[in-house]
């Protein structure tokens, strides 16, 4: 039984505190609009670099969202005094972790736009994989250079690590429920 609850609790907190990195996602839906990141560019191949899906507004409002919900996380956990469930050891390093789990699922999610944009993938069309793991795929890339110790720590270590894997299966199924919500909210024009 322990074992279970051990388990259920490591999961419930790599979710946590992979908040920063879930949100920034779905609030580029509501900041999104205006100016695109490749400012209309296309490449050699013809095609967009990023295409009209991937605007400023969106990166910086959701980058700053997932840093700014980090924030509140943090006040939360300290006035619960669970000091435990929060971000590096000092405002600097917990500045540059929120920023790199915020920004690092935009970068995936610009990365996932660009390789959609090489193999001839629409804008808004579905790319099943890509779509539901490309925002983890970018955190992971900047977190495991940049924070080692502290992703190790957190998602890695003995039962750690069993949240993590449990992050890894529930993504997909969030990823669903938010974009069936942001459909029917008039936010997204496909359910996907
Ligand atoms: N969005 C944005 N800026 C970003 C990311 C998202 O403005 N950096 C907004 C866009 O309005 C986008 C919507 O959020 O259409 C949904 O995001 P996403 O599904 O990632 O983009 P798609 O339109 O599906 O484009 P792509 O095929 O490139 O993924
Ligand atoms: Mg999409």
């Amino acid at each position: 039984m322990d074992v279970i609850i051990d388990a259920i609790f490591a999961i419930l907190r790599a979710v946590w505190l992979m908040v920063p990195m879930l949100i920034p996602n779905s609030a580029a839906v509501l900041f999104g609009g205006g100016t695109a990141i490749d400012f209309g560019r296309t490449m050699k191949d013809g095609t967009r670099i990023l295409g009209d899906g991937k605007t400023w507004n969106g990166l910086i409002g959701g980058t700053l969202s997932g840093m700014g919900l980090g924030m509140i996380q943090i006040i939360i956990m300290n006035l619960l005094d669970v000091p435990s469930w929060t971000y590096g050891v000092c405002v600097p390093s917990t500045v540059f972790i929120l920023f790199l789990l915020a920004f690092g699922s935009m970068f995936g999610d610009m990365l996932g736009s660009f390789i959609k944009r090489r193999i001839k993938v629409a804008r808004g069309a579905k790319a099943p994989g890509l779509d539901q793991y490309d925002f983890l795929i970018g955190t992971l890339i900047l977190i495991i250079p940049l924070q080692w110790a502290w992703f190790r720590a957190n998602f890695l270590d003995g039962v750690y690590l069993v949240g993590f894997i449990g992050l890894i299966i529930l993504i997909p199924i969030m990823h669903r429920v938010v974009n069936i919500i942001g459909f029917k909210m008039g936010k997204k024009d496909v359910p996907w």
